[in-house]
């Protein structure tokens, strides 16, 4: 089999530790490079950091410290949350590498050679928190804090030539930009003429950065710098084979934040060069605290670490997974975590879980009962655990992950009334052979749930998995092996008070 799978996340800024919301994009791009995985399909899992720029150079500059030591002191903030949420990425890019250098100095030179890069002084408005020279009315905006009049000679890309090619992949390619709400948005910015962008910072003003090839007094301007992770990491212009296998990237992952960027500015700059585009940009929306976003200068952002130590790197997982509609806004409150948890994990999956092998212990010799023959009722979960796998892998495929993931918690619901109803507690004395049936059924069906949501919930699904000693990641109904002995465990999902 020949299928591979490159998914990114956005490279974040170093310049404050990692909050909820990087968290969020890591994890889903987690979950699709899991689910992809174990599909076979060869897959690259990129993340990493970005590390220069006005930001970074500021806040080594507030904490009296060098870039380099800032960035060295950042660099375990997002490593360690990475390795705590159970990433599994194969790659860490930081813009600082060498080998990230090398590959942004190289495009550089080759824009600049074709003639797409020109030199031109320019005087404008300036923005300092979004490090790009805006326009009048942006500035009337009032949300731009440090705006100052610069006159400066700078270095600019025609992203204008590329405007009517740019307009034309976008028409010809559906999937490039999605949801379609963000795709149009795009398309409706691209109505007004496209104005060139300005690639470099003189060094008098910022040096925090990666120097022009062609001109030492200027570094590069951090977006034109932090885009090309996602091709120097695969080895563009240093290991072919390695970059073929994986670019054109299968998914970028952003924030819609960060669209413009990487569905105007991106795709230019690859057509300059005469790379082919990734082929999908998906911009998911935010997570919003009451109404706003959350954002350090807001002050209202919530810290994974708590999160993850009151209540487990796996529930932290399934919420944000299950709670936002991908593309749309979604508010986080501890509340709603709470009671999801509970109605979900504990109620159902954990429930379940616990009912079933309680009784396998104590009427079965702790041993995995044998089905026979599964009768009408039996049989219906069977096909609709079937139906459910069909559905829940196409659900996937077309990036509804929350309506994935709420089949499985359906389709466990409805295995738990069917044992409310059977009650094989109440008959396992007098009728073994048919209380084994009912509980062959709910435990098969408990094994298929875990192999669905591994990706989502990586270390409790194992957990069920190892009970049942099931270690076949095979979705189909039949896994579960008669007569085998099942392991003692603490309640998998214990009940939030
Ligand atoms: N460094 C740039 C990205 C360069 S990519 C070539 C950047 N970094 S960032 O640290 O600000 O991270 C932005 C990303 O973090 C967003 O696009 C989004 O994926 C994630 N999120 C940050 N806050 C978020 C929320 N409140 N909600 C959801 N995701 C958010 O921009």
């Amino acid at each position: 089999m020949n299928k591979s799978f490159y998914i990114t996340t956005p490279i974040y800024y170093v310049n404050d530790k990692p909050h909820i919301g990087h968290a969020y994009t890591t994890i889903l791009a987690d979950v699709f490079a899991r689910f992809y995985r174990k599909k076979g399909y060869s897959t690259f899992f990129l993340t990493g950091l970005d590390e220069h720029g006005q930001k970074v150079q500021q806040a080594a500059e507030n904490k009296g410290i060098s870039p380099e030591k800032h960035c060295e002191n950042m660099v375990p903030r997002f490593t360690e949350l990475w390795k705590k949420l159970h990433i599994s990425n194969d790659d860490f890019i930081r813009t600082t590498d060498i080998r990230h250098k090398k590959v942004v100095q190289d495009i550089l030179m080759k824009v600049f050679n074709s003639g797409d890069i020109y030199e031109a002084e320019y005087e404008g408005l300036y923005s300092v928190s979004e490090e790009r020279f805006i326009t009048e009315k942006e500035a009337e905006m009032s949300h731009f804090r440090d705006i100052k009049k610069l006159k400066e000679k700078n270095y600019f890309f025609r992203m204008s030539n590329y405007q009517q090619s740019l307009i034309k992949h976008i028409e010809e390619n559906s999937n490039f930009i999605q949801p379609i709400h963000r795709k149009n948005e795009i398309l409706g910015f691209l109505k007004k003429p496209l104005n060139d962008l300005c690639i470099s910072r003189p060094k008098s003003r910022l040096n925090w950065g990666i120097e022009l090839p062609f001109d030492n007094k200027y570094v590069t301007y951090v977006w034109f710098d932090a885009l090309i992770n996602y091709i120097s990491s695969p080895g563009y212009g240093e290991n072919i084979n390695h970059f073929k296998k994986w670019w054109p990237a299968s998914y970028h992952l952003i924030g819609k934040d960060i669209l413009t960027t990487h569905a105007v500015y991106w795709p230019t700059m690859l057509m300059s060069v005469g790379i082919e585009l990734p082929k999908t940009i998906f911009a998911h929306g935010w997570w919003l605290m009451k109404d706003s976003k959350m954002s350090k200068s807001l002050g209202n952002v919530i810290d994974p670490i708590n999160l993850i130590d009151d209540f487990g790197v796996d529930p932290v997982r399934y919420y944000l997974m299950r709670e936002m509609v991908l593309g749309k806004d979604a508010s986080f409150t501890v509340e709603l975590f709470k009671s999801r948890y509970n109605s979900d994990l504990a109620n159902d999956f954990g429930n379940l879980l616990s009912r079933v092998t309680t009784l396998i212990r104590k009427n079965f010799n702790g041993q995995i009962p044998e089905p026979y023959d599964l009768g009408a009722e039996e049989n219906k979960i069977k096909n609709e655990s079937s139906s459910l796998i069909k559905s829940f892998n196409q659900l996937m495929m077309e990036m509804k992950l929350n309506e994935a993931i709420e089949l499985t918690i359906k389709f466990i619901s409805n295995v738990n009334k069917y044992m409310e109803k059977k009650a094989p507690w109440k008959f396992v004395n007098e009728d073994n052979l048919e209380a084994g049936k009912v509980l062959y059924t709910a435990a098969e069906s408990l094994r298929i749930n875990a192999v669905l949501l591994s990706p989502i919930m990586p270390n409790r699904t194992k957990i069920l998995l190892d009970i049942f000693r099931a270690i076949e990641t095979d979705e189909n109904w039949g896994g579960l092996i008669p007569g085998t002995i099942i392991k003692d465990h603490k309640p998998l999902f214990p009940r939030i008070k």
